[in-house]
């Protein structure tokens, strides 16, 4: 299991690695809004990775495309959806009304 911090609340959760980050958020019991299944899409999954990007895999085309479209991207910022835990412990800031819209 990987630790995941998930801010602006403070929640620690065990997540299980391989799992997409959206779907920790969600199993930890936080809102975070998917409007596409998933599909990097939409964009309303967006996060701010802050801690333990290194044990994450990389953005890859279709994430990046996305985020291009996207206000408020900033260097942690990532697509929940698209991203897959690992082992090492991640921190993950909710940004609400800052997401990708
Ligand atoms: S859920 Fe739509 S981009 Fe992640």
């Amino acid at each position: 299991m990987t630790t995941l911090t998930i801010n602006p609340s403070g929640k620690v959760f065990e997540a299980a690695p391989g799992s997409t980050l959206l779907q920790a958020i969600l199993d930890a019991g936080e809102q975070l809004v998917s409007k596409c299944s998933g599909e990097a899409k939409c964009g309303a999954c967006h996060v701010f990775v802050t801690e333990g990007r290194k044990g994450i895999n990389r953005i890859g085309p279709l994430e990046n495309s996305k985020l291009d479209t996207l206000v408020g991207i900033g260097s942690k910022s990532r697509l929940a959806c698209q991203v897959q835990l690992g082992t090492e412990p991640v921190t993950v800031e909710l940004l609400g009304a800052l997401s990708g819209f």
